[in-house]
């Protein structure tokens, strides 16, 4: 799949998972595909766990309150450190965004689906209950989450707004 192609087909994903297994290579080409995203300053300020655990996957899915995550194969777990890259600028945000558009990308390409869990995570100390269950420093928040697997049903990505509502040359012209 060329990576046109693959942004094209990607597409959120929170629909039931196939019991077919997703290899630790998989899971490894998937991640360093995050790995090679690009970072402020290249601080790379964005960890991953990976879970794959039957039994773990679905305390988190339990944590998170999500169904659909306790079906996924793996959780790849993101993990940010908010330690100024520059001056006083953090870009652990957008790191970690930037990881993980890669990943969704390299998740699309091997034929597997995802959603990018994030909102969910910010409510009823969520994200901190998942570092506890994973051992994750108190200094380091869980960011978002991927859970990774065969979708049972083709994912359809979600409408957007045509290039015209969106994106203008040369000046802003009114956009949605
Ligand atoms: C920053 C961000 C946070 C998101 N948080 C959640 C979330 O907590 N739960 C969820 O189901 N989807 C979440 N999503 C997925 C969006 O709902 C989804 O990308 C959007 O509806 C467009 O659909 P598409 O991904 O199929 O294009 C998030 C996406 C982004 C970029």
């Amino acid at each position: 799949m060329n990576t046109l192609e693959a942004i094209n087909r990607r597409a959120s994903y929170r629909g039931s998972f196939t019991d077919k297994k997703v290899s630790d290579e998989t899971l490894k080409t998937i991640v360093q595909a995050g790995i090679q995203a690009p970072s402020g300053c290249n601080a790379q300020t964005t960890g991953f766990v990976i879970v794959n655990e039957p039994e773990k996957i679905k305390k988190i899915a339990t944590i998170c309150q999500k169904d659909f995550v306790a079906g996924a194969q793996a959780i790849i777990v993101c993990v940010v450190d908010h330690t100024p890259a520059f001056q006083d600028m953090s870009f652990a945000a957008e790191d970690c965004a930037a990881a993980v558009e890669n990943m969704l990308l390299a998740i699309t390409d091997a034929g597997l689906a995802t959603v990018w869990l994030d909102g969910v995570l910010r409510r009823d100390n969520i994200a901190r209950q998942i570092g506890n269950l994973l051992n994750i420093p108190a200094d380091r928040d869980v960011f978002i989450i991927l859970p990774v697997g065969e979708p049972s049903e083709t994912p359809v990505q979600r409408e957007k707004c045509s290039f015209e509502q969106r994106a203008s040359f040369n000046q802003w012209e009114k956009q949605k």
